[in-house]
Protein backbone atom coordinates (compact mmCIF):
# COMPACT_ATOMS: atom_id res chain seq x y z
CA UNK A 1 0.00 0.00 0.00
CA UNK A 2 1.14 3.58 -1.08
CA UNK A 3 2.34 5.73 2.18
CA UNK A 4 -0.22 8.37 3.18
CA UNK A 5 0.23 11.36 1.12
CA UNK A 6 0.93 14.52 3.74
CA UNK A 7 1.29 17.92 3.08
CA UNK A 8 2.15 20.94 5.10
CA UNK A 9 -0.57 22.88 5.77
CA UNK A 10 -0.53 26.61 7.15
CA UNK A 11 -2.56 26.95 10.18
CA UNK A 12 -3.15 30.49 9.89
CA UNK A 13 -4.83 31.16 6.68
CA UNK A 14 -4.77 27.23 5.01
CA UNK A 15 -2.45 27.64 2.56
CA UNK A 16 -0.97 23.79 2.03
CA UNK A 17 2.39 23.23 0.71
CA UNK A 18 3.99 19.56 -0.30
CA UNK A 19 7.16 20.75 1.45
CA UNK A 20 8.12 22.12 4.69
CA UNK A 21 8.25 26.21 4.50
CA UNK A 22 9.73 28.33 7.30
CA UNK A 23 7.49 31.25 6.32
CA UNK A 24 3.52 30.84 4.54
CA UNK A 25 3.88 32.30 0.90
CA UNK A 26 0.62 33.04 1.54
CA UNK A 27 -0.04 34.93 4.47
CA UNK A 28 3.62 35.30 5.29
CA UNK A 29 3.32 34.21 8.83
CA UNK A 30 6.56 32.60 10.08
CA UNK A 31 6.29 29.37 11.83
CA UNK A 32 2.81 28.60 10.87
CA UNK A 33 2.66 24.99 8.74
CA UNK A 34 2.33 21.89 10.07
CA UNK A 35 2.33 18.26 8.65
CA UNK A 36 -0.93 16.90 7.92
CA UNK A 37 -2.12 13.41 6.25
CA UNK A 38 -3.82 14.23 2.98
CA UNK A 39 -7.33 13.29 3.04
CA UNK A 40 -8.48 10.16 1.12
CA UNK A 41 -10.25 11.31 -1.11
CA UNK A 42 -11.79 7.66 -2.45
CA UNK A 43 -14.99 6.75 -3.47
CA UNK A 44 -16.60 5.55 -0.52
CA UNK A 45 -16.32 8.67 0.53
CA UNK A 46 -19.67 10.60 0.61
CA UNK A 47 -20.59 12.22 -1.81
CA UNK A 48 -21.08 15.84 -1.07
CA UNK A 49 -24.15 18.50 -1.52
CA UNK A 50 -24.21 21.81 -3.22
CA UNK A 51 -23.67 24.95 -0.90
CA UNK A 52 -27.21 25.60 -1.99
CA UNK A 53 -28.39 22.35 -0.80
CA UNK A 54 -30.23 22.27 -3.90
CA UNK A 55 -30.01 19.96 -7.12
CA UNK A 56 -31.55 22.59 -9.23
CA UNK A 57 -31.28 22.42 -12.88
CA UNK A 58 -30.72 25.88 -15.70
CA UNK A 59 -33.76 28.00 -15.35
CA UNK A 60 -34.46 31.11 -17.40
CA UNK A 61 -33.21 34.14 -14.59
CA UNK A 62 -37.05 35.82 -15.60
CA UNK A 63 -39.19 32.62 -14.42
CA UNK A 64 -37.54 32.47 -10.98
CA UNK A 65 -39.57 32.84 -8.21
CA UNK A 66 -38.96 35.12 -5.41
CA UNK A 67 -39.80 33.25 -2.28
CA UNK A 68 -39.61 35.26 1.07
CA UNK A 69 -36.74 33.53 3.21
CA UNK A 70 -38.43 31.42 5.68
CA UNK A 71 -36.95 32.87 9.18
CA UNK A 72 -37.15 32.02 12.69
CA UNK A 73 -37.62 34.83 15.01
CA UNK A 74 -35.56 34.45 18.30
CA UNK A 75 -36.93 37.51 21.39
CA UNK A 76 -33.51 39.01 20.84
CA UNK A 77 -34.55 41.27 18.23
CA UNK A 78 -30.61 42.14 18.13
CA UNK A 79 -29.77 38.89 16.91
CA UNK A 80 -32.40 38.70 14.70
CA UNK A 81 -31.76 41.69 12.83
CA UNK A 82 -27.94 40.78 12.33
CA UNK A 83 -29.06 37.66 10.84
CA UNK A 84 -31.21 39.92 8.40
CA UNK A 85 -34.55 39.42 10.25
CA UNK A 86 -33.88 35.95 11.88
CA UNK A 87 -32.63 32.35 11.57
CA UNK A 88 -33.22 30.85 8.24
CA UNK A 89 -33.92 27.33 8.44
CA UNK A 90 -31.12 24.92 7.31
CA UNK A 91 -28.60 27.66 7.23
CA UNK A 92 -24.66 27.76 8.84
CA UNK A 93 -23.86 29.94 10.92
CA UNK A 94 -20.40 30.63 12.05
CA UNK A 95 -19.82 32.63 15.53
CA UNK A 96 -16.37 33.70 15.94
CA UNK A 97 -15.33 35.69 18.80
CA UNK A 98 -12.35 35.59 21.29
CA UNK A 99 -12.63 32.93 24.22
CA UNK A 100 -14.60 34.00 27.40
CA UNK A 101 -16.30 36.78 25.21
CA UNK A 102 -19.63 35.21 25.48
CA UNK A 103 -20.08 32.77 22.80
CA UNK A 104 -21.84 29.49 24.76
CA UNK A 105 -23.66 32.39 26.61
CA UNK A 106 -25.26 33.51 23.39
CA UNK A 107 -25.75 30.84 21.95
CA UNK A 108 -27.49 28.91 25.19
CA UNK A 109 -29.86 31.58 24.97
CA UNK A 110 -30.60 31.95 21.36
CA UNK A 111 -31.43 28.11 21.86
CA UNK A 112 -33.57 28.31 25.03
CA UNK A 113 -35.84 30.66 22.16
CA UNK A 114 -35.64 28.91 19.49
CA UNK A 115 -36.69 26.08 21.66
CA UNK A 116 -40.15 27.76 22.49
CA UNK A 117 -40.85 28.81 19.12
CA UNK A 118 -38.91 26.50 16.04
CA UNK A 119 -38.60 23.30 17.44
CA UNK A 120 -36.03 21.32 18.94
CA UNK A 121 -32.57 21.76 19.62
CA UNK A 122 -29.49 20.30 19.93
CA UNK A 123 -26.62 21.60 21.99
CA UNK A 124 -23.27 19.88 21.36
CA UNK A 125 -20.50 20.39 23.50
CA UNK A 126 -16.67 19.95 22.81
CA UNK A 127 -15.35 22.15 25.82
CA UNK A 128 -18.36 21.84 28.88
CA UNK A 129 -19.78 18.77 30.51
CA UNK A 130 -23.16 18.49 30.03
CA UNK A 131 -23.66 19.59 34.16
CA UNK A 132 -22.05 22.79 32.81
CA UNK A 133 -24.18 23.99 30.43
CA UNK A 134 -27.07 22.92 32.40
CA UNK A 135 -26.19 25.66 34.85
CA UNK A 136 -25.70 27.86 32.86
CA UNK A 137 -28.99 27.29 31.08
CA UNK A 138 -30.34 27.61 34.92
CA UNK A 139 -28.85 31.13 35.49
CA UNK A 140 -29.56 32.27 31.94
CA UNK A 141 -33.45 30.37 32.83
CA UNK A 142 -33.73 28.39 29.60
CA UNK A 143 -34.14 24.97 28.88
CA UNK A 144 -37.27 23.92 29.71
CA UNK A 145 -38.47 22.18 26.79
CA UNK A 146 -37.28 20.02 24.18
CA UNK A 147 -33.92 20.98 24.74
CA UNK A 148 -30.67 18.48 24.67
CA UNK A 149 -27.19 18.84 25.56
CA UNK A 150 -24.63 16.32 23.91
CA UNK A 151 -21.14 16.87 25.19
CA UNK A 152 -19.29 14.90 22.47
CA UNK A 153 -16.35 15.74 19.52
CA UNK A 154 -16.62 12.94 17.56
CA UNK A 155 -18.51 13.49 14.37
CA UNK A 156 -19.22 10.24 13.35
CA UNK A 157 -21.53 10.29 17.04
CA UNK A 158 -22.91 13.52 16.42
CA UNK A 159 -23.63 12.55 13.02
CA UNK A 160 -25.68 9.64 14.47
CA UNK A 161 -27.28 11.63 16.98
CA UNK A 162 -28.77 14.29 14.52
CA UNK A 163 -30.16 11.80 12.67
CA UNK A 164 -32.03 10.14 16.05
CA UNK A 165 -33.08 13.19 17.27
CA UNK A 166 -34.25 14.49 14.15
CA UNK A 167 -33.04 18.38 15.67
CA UNK A 168 -34.50 21.88 13.93
CA UNK A 169 -31.52 23.37 15.53
CA UNK A 170 -27.30 22.12 16.24
CA UNK A 171 -25.10 24.15 17.75
CA UNK A 172 -21.86 22.86 17.91
CA UNK A 173 -19.33 24.53 20.42
CA UNK A 174 -16.57 24.46 19.32
CA UNK A 175 -15.53 23.55 16.15
CA UNK A 176 -12.01 23.78 17.40
CA UNK A 177 -13.05 20.40 19.58
CA UNK A 178 -14.56 18.41 16.89
CA UNK A 179 -13.10 15.68 15.26
CA UNK A 180 -13.59 13.29 11.84
CA UNK A 181 -12.21 10.49 12.89
CA UNK A 182 -11.31 9.39 9.51
CA UNK A 183 -8.74 12.26 9.35
CA UNK A 184 -5.36 11.40 11.25
CA UNK A 185 -4.60 14.74 11.72
CA UNK A 186 -4.88 16.47 15.31
CA UNK A 187 -7.95 18.19 16.34
CA UNK A 188 -8.09 21.93 15.74
CA UNK A 189 -6.23 21.39 12.39
CA UNK A 190 -7.00 23.14 9.51
CA UNK A 191 -7.62 19.64 7.94
CA UNK A 192 -10.01 18.71 10.51
CA UNK A 193 -11.84 21.96 10.64
CA UNK A 194 -11.99 21.80 7.14
CA UNK A 195 -13.89 17.97 7.06
CA UNK A 196 -15.61 19.21 10.28
CA UNK A 197 -17.03 22.15 8.85
CA UNK A 198 -17.90 20.38 5.53
CA UNK A 199 -19.44 17.35 7.27
CA UNK A 200 -21.65 20.10 9.13
CA UNK A 201 -22.63 21.88 5.93
CA UNK A 202 -23.83 18.73 4.28
CA UNK A 203 -25.89 18.07 6.96
CA UNK A 204 -27.58 21.11 7.25
CA UNK A 205 -28.03 21.13 3.76
CA UNK A 206 -29.56 17.83 3.41
CA UNK A 207 -31.73 17.68 6.29
CA UNK A 208 -33.22 21.49 6.01
CA UNK A 209 -31.39 21.97 9.91
CA UNK A 210 -29.93 25.25 11.22
CA UNK A 211 -26.57 24.68 12.56
CA UNK A 212 -24.64 27.08 14.33
CA UNK A 213 -20.85 26.85 14.66
CA UNK A 214 -18.35 28.26 17.49
CA UNK A 215 -14.95 28.90 16.27
CA UNK A 216 -12.51 30.32 18.54
CA UNK A 217 -10.42 33.70 17.33
CA UNK A 218 -6.74 33.46 17.28
CA UNK A 219 -4.26 36.05 18.62
CA UNK A 220 -3.91 37.34 15.36
CA UNK A 221 -7.81 38.31 14.84
CA UNK A 222 -8.75 35.07 12.87
CA UNK A 223 -10.64 32.03 13.29
CA UNK A 224 -8.37 29.28 12.65
CA UNK A 225 -8.23 28.52 9.24
CA UNK A 226 -10.87 31.62 8.57
CA UNK A 227 -10.84 31.69 5.35
CA UNK A 228 -11.90 27.93 4.48
CA UNK A 229 -14.82 28.34 7.23
CA UNK A 230 -15.45 31.50 6.22
CA UNK A 231 -16.46 30.60 2.77
CA UNK A 232 -18.11 27.56 3.40
CA UNK A 233 -20.80 29.05 5.66
CA UNK A 234 -23.43 31.18 4.69
CA UNK A 235 -23.08 33.68 7.69
CA UNK A 236 -20.33 34.53 10.02
CA UNK A 237 -21.21 36.20 12.97
CA UNK A 238 -18.59 38.50 14.98
CA UNK A 239 -18.89 38.59 18.69
CA UNK A 240 -16.87 40.86 19.84
CA UNK A 241 -16.13 43.32 22.47
CA UNK A 242 -13.55 43.83 25.55
CA UNK A 243 -13.54 41.88 28.23
CA UNK A 244 -13.43 44.78 30.42
CA UNK A 245 -16.54 46.54 29.24
CA UNK A 246 -19.56 44.75 29.49
CA UNK A 247 -20.44 45.72 26.24
CA UNK A 248 -20.93 43.33 23.54
CA UNK A 249 -21.44 44.20 19.71
CA UNK A 250 -22.54 40.92 17.70
CA UNK A 251 -21.62 42.19 13.86
CA UNK A 252 -22.10 40.06 10.43
CA UNK A 253 -19.29 40.05 8.26
CA UNK A 254 -20.64 37.28 5.82
CA UNK A 255 -24.55 36.87 5.16
CA UNK A 256 -26.07 34.80 2.13
CA UNK A 257 -29.54 36.06 3.65
CA UNK A 258 -28.87 39.66 4.61
CA UNK A 259 -26.78 42.64 4.97
CA UNK A 260 -23.07 42.66 6.67
CA UNK A 261 -23.56 45.82 7.99
CA UNK A 262 -25.50 44.78 10.83
CA UNK A 263 -24.86 45.57 14.59
CA UNK A 264 -26.55 44.13 17.19
CA UNK A 265 -25.52 45.73 20.75
CA UNK A 266 -25.87 43.39 23.79
CA UNK A 267 -24.67 44.00 27.72
CA UNK A 268 -23.27 40.93 29.40
CA UNK A 269 -25.27 41.11 33.25
CA UNK A 270 -25.36 38.53 35.97
CA UNK A 271 -28.60 36.70 33.81
CA UNK A 272 -26.61 36.20 30.52
CA UNK A 273 -26.96 38.92 27.45
CA UNK A 274 -29.71 41.49 27.72
CA UNK A 275 -30.56 43.61 24.57
CA UNK A 276 -29.31 47.32 24.11
CA UNK A 277 -32.03 48.79 22.25
CA UNK A 278 -30.61 52.53 22.52
CA UNK A 279 -26.63 52.46 21.96
CA UNK A 280 -26.68 55.59 21.75
CA UNK A 281 -27.57 56.75 25.39
CA UNK A 282 -24.94 54.00 27.15
CA UNK A 283 -21.99 55.01 24.79
CA UNK A 284 -22.86 59.20 25.78
CA UNK A 285 -23.98 58.20 29.20
CA UNK A 286 -20.45 58.77 30.95
CA UNK A 287 -19.30 62.32 29.22
CA UNK A 288 -18.62 65.03 31.30
CA UNK A 289 -20.29 68.26 30.89
CA UNK A 290 -18.04 71.70 29.88
CA UNK A 291 -14.71 69.16 29.19
CA UNK A 292 -11.95 69.79 26.57
CA UNK A 293 -11.14 67.69 24.37
CA UNK A 294 -14.53 65.75 23.64
CA UNK A 295 -16.76 65.74 20.87
CA UNK A 296 -20.25 63.86 19.56
CA UNK A 297 -20.33 62.09 16.40
CA UNK A 298 -23.33 60.28 14.93
CA UNK A 299 -21.64 57.70 12.97
CA UNK A 300 -23.42 54.82 10.95
CA UNK A 301 -23.08 51.09 12.22
CA UNK A 302 -24.91 49.14 9.47
CA UNK A 303 -27.93 51.05 8.53
CA UNK A 304 -28.55 52.12 12.18
CA UNK A 305 -26.90 55.46 13.79
CA UNK A 306 -25.30 55.67 16.63
CA UNK A 307 -23.96 59.09 18.87
CA UNK A 308 -20.57 58.23 20.37
CA UNK A 309 -18.39 60.48 22.06
CA UNK A 310 -14.71 61.09 20.40
CA UNK A 311 -12.13 61.88 22.95
CA UNK A 312 -8.74 64.19 22.77
CA UNK A 313 -6.08 64.85 24.64
CA UNK A 314 -3.04 66.97 22.94
CA UNK A 315 -0.54 67.78 25.37
CA UNK A 316 3.45 69.36 24.75
CA UNK A 317 5.16 66.22 24.41
CA UNK A 318 7.95 66.00 26.74
CA UNK A 319 11.07 64.43 23.87
CA UNK A 320 11.52 65.01 20.67
CA UNK A 321 9.01 62.95 19.20
CA UNK A 322 5.63 63.33 19.24
CA UNK A 323 3.30 60.69 20.24
CA UNK A 324 0.14 60.13 18.41
CA UNK A 325 -1.95 56.88 20.13
CA UNK A 326 -5.66 55.90 19.53
CA UNK A 327 -7.58 53.44 20.64
CA UNK A 328 -10.67 52.75 18.40
CA UNK A 329 -9.88 54.97 15.93
CA UNK A 330 -7.63 54.86 13.06
CA UNK A 331 -4.44 55.84 13.77
CA UNK A 332 -3.82 56.87 9.82
CA UNK A 333 -6.50 58.69 9.39
CA UNK A 334 -5.91 60.70 12.90
CA UNK A 335 -2.21 61.63 11.88
CA UNK A 336 -4.06 62.60 8.48
CA UNK A 337 -6.09 65.24 10.70
CA UNK A 338 -4.06 66.80 12.55
CA UNK A 339 -1.90 67.09 9.40
CA UNK A 340 -4.46 69.18 7.56
CA UNK A 341 -5.21 70.89 11.17
CA UNK A 342 -1.70 72.22 11.48
CA UNK A 343 -1.49 73.12 7.91
CA UNK A 344 -5.42 74.77 7.50
CA UNK A 345 -5.98 76.12 10.34
CA UNK A 346 -3.12 76.59 11.63
CA UNK A 347 -3.21 74.74 14.66
CA UNK A 348 0.83 74.02 15.75
CA UNK A 349 0.63 70.56 16.91
CA UNK A 350 3.48 68.92 15.35
CA UNK A 351 4.89 68.97 19.05
CA UNK A 352 2.46 68.16 20.63
CA UNK A 353 1.17 64.12 21.58
CA UNK A 354 -2.12 63.41 21.13
CA UNK A 355 -4.16 60.48 22.36
CA UNK A 356 -7.31 59.92 20.78
CA UNK A 357 -9.82 57.99 22.04
CA UNK A 358 -13.24 56.55 20.89
CA UNK A 359 -15.21 55.69 24.61
CA UNK A 360 -17.20 53.29 25.55
CA UNK A 361 -14.89 50.58 23.83
CA UNK A 362 -16.32 51.10 20.23
CA UNK A 363 -14.70 51.22 17.13
CA UNK A 364 -15.15 53.74 14.60
CA UNK A 365 -14.71 53.46 11.00
CA UNK A 366 -15.72 55.51 8.43
CA UNK A 367 -15.20 58.96 7.04
CA UNK A 368 -18.21 61.06 8.44
CA UNK A 369 -16.50 60.85 11.86
CA UNK A 370 -13.19 63.09 10.21
CA UNK A 371 -14.76 66.04 11.66
CA UNK A 372 -15.45 65.35 15.12
CA UNK A 373 -11.99 64.05 15.42
CA UNK A 374 -11.10 67.13 14.34
CA UNK A 375 -13.02 69.41 16.67
CA UNK A 376 -12.17 67.15 19.44
CA UNK A 377 -8.07 67.71 18.77
CA UNK A 378 -8.49 71.64 18.68
CA UNK A 379 -10.91 71.93 21.35
CA UNK A 380 -8.34 70.01 23.62
CA UNK A 381 -5.20 71.66 22.09
CA UNK A 382 -6.98 75.28 22.62
CA UNK A 383 -8.35 74.21 25.93
CA UNK A 384 -11.74 75.31 24.53
CA UNK A 385 -14.57 73.49 26.12
CA UNK A 386 -17.31 72.26 22.96
CA UNK A 387 -21.00 72.61 23.57
CA UNK A 388 -22.35 69.93 25.18
CA UNK A 389 -25.52 70.05 23.02
CA UNK A 390 -23.58 70.01 19.75
CA UNK A 391 -22.65 67.22 17.30
CA UNK A 392 -20.72 66.52 14.23
CA UNK A 393 -20.53 64.61 11.08
CA UNK A 394 -18.25 64.97 8.25
CA UNK A 395 -15.34 63.59 6.18
CA UNK A 396 -12.07 66.12 6.14
CA UNK A 397 -10.83 66.04 2.85
CA UNK A 398 -6.72 67.19 2.68
CA UNK A 399 -7.07 71.13 1.70
CA UNK A 400 -9.27 71.36 4.80
CA UNK A 401 -12.75 70.80 2.89
CA UNK A 402 -15.92 69.36 4.75
CA UNK A 403 -16.74 67.05 2.08
CA UNK A 404 -20.18 65.28 2.13
CA UNK A 405 -21.53 62.02 4.01
CA UNK A 406 -24.41 59.24 3.53
CA UNK A 407 -27.11 59.08 5.50
CA UNK A 408 -27.36 62.53 6.64
CA UNK A 409 -31.23 62.77 7.32
CA UNK A 410 -30.68 59.33 9.31
CA UNK A 411 -28.04 61.27 11.58
CA UNK A 412 -29.50 64.31 12.06
CA UNK A 413 -32.88 62.55 12.59
CA UNK A 414 -30.60 60.16 15.86
CA UNK A 415 -29.04 63.47 17.05
CA UNK A 416 -32.26 65.14 17.77
CA UNK A 417 -33.87 62.01 19.21
CA UNK A 418 -31.23 62.12 21.67
CA UNK A 419 -31.57 65.49 22.48
CA UNK A 420 -28.77 67.37 20.82
CA UNK A 421 -29.80 71.21 19.74
CA UNK A 422 -27.36 71.80 17.17
CA UNK A 423 -25.66 69.50 14.72
CA UNK A 424 -22.91 70.58 12.16
CA UNK A 425 -22.78 69.00 8.58
CA UNK A 426 -21.09 69.46 5.63
CA UNK A 427 -22.96 72.10 3.32
CA UNK A 428 -22.65 69.71 0.12
CA UNK A 429 -25.29 67.62 2.16
CA UNK A 430 -27.84 70.29 2.48
CA UNK A 431 -28.43 71.06 -0.92
CA UNK A 432 -31.91 70.17 -2.43
CA UNK A 433 -32.86 68.95 1.79
CA UNK A 434 -33.81 71.43 4.22
CA UNK A 435 -34.08 70.06 7.55
CA UNK A 436 -37.27 70.70 9.44
CA UNK A 437 -37.19 69.83 13.09
CA UNK A 438 -36.18 70.70 15.94
CA UNK A 439 -32.49 70.68 15.82
CA UNK A 440 -30.16 73.37 14.37
CA UNK A 441 -28.70 71.95 11.52
CA UNK A 442 -25.52 73.98 10.16
CA UNK A 443 -23.72 73.07 6.92
CA UNK A 444 -20.03 74.07 7.21
CA UNK A 445 -17.22 73.94 4.28
CA UNK A 446 -14.38 74.37 5.43
CA UNK A 447 -12.59 73.09 8.78
CA UNK A 448 -11.56 76.35 9.67
CA UNK A 449 -15.23 77.92 9.63
CA UNK A 450 -16.39 74.76 11.33
CA UNK A 451 -13.84 75.64 14.42
CA UNK A 452 -14.60 78.74 14.43
CA UNK A 453 -18.57 78.11 15.03
CA UNK A 454 -18.19 75.09 17.42
CA UNK A 455 -14.99 76.89 19.28
CA UNK A 456 -16.08 80.19 20.30
P1 LIG B 1 -18.97 32.13 27.69
O1 LIG B 1 -20.29 32.16 27.03
O2 LIG B 1 -18.58 30.87 28.38
O3 LIG B 1 -17.81 32.56 26.67
P2 LIG B 1 -17.26 31.79 25.36
O4 LIG B 1 -18.17 30.67 25.05
O5 LIG B 1 -17.23 32.85 24.29
O6 LIG B 1 -15.87 31.34 25.68
O7 LIG B 1 -19.03 33.35 28.73
C1 LIG B 1 -17.91 33.77 29.36
C2 LIG B 1 -18.10 34.83 30.42
O8 LIG B 1 -19.38 35.38 30.55
C3 LIG B 1 -17.75 34.24 31.74
O9 LIG B 1 -16.56 34.88 32.16
C4 LIG B 1 -18.86 34.55 32.65
C5 LIG B 1 -19.68 35.56 31.93
N1 LIG B 1 -21.12 35.38 32.15
C6 LIG B 1 -21.85 36.41 32.72
O10 LIG B 1 -21.33 37.46 33.08
N2 LIG B 1 -23.20 36.24 32.92
C7 LIG B 1 -23.83 35.08 32.56
O11 LIG B 1 -25.06 34.99 32.73
C8 LIG B 1 -23.06 34.03 31.98
C9 LIG B 1 -23.70 32.73 31.59
C10 LIG B 1 -21.71 34.22 31.79
MG1 LIG C 1 -17.75 28.62 25.27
Amino acid sequence: MAKPKTQFVCQNCGYSSPRYLGRCPNCGEWNTLVEEKMVDDTPNRKARVSFTGQTAKAELIKDVSLKEVPRVKTNLQEFNRVLGGGVVPGSLVLIGGDPGIGKSTLLTQVSGQLNETGGRVLYVSGEESATQIKMRADRLGVGGGDFYLYPETDMGNIRDQITELDPAFVIIDSVQTMQEPDITSAVGSVSQIREVTAELMQIAKTNQITIFIVGHVTKGGAIAGPKILEHMVDTVLYFEGDLHHTYRILRAVKNRFGSTNELGIFEMREDGLSEVANPSEIFLEERLKDATGSAIVVSMEGTRPILVEVQALVTPSVFGNAQRTSQGLDRNRVSLIMAVLEKRANLMLQNQDAYLKAAGGVRLDEPAIDLAIAVAIASSYRDKETNPSDSFVGEVGLTGEIRRVNRIEQRVDEARKLGFKRIFVPKNNLQGWNPQTDIDVVGVTTIGQALKLALN
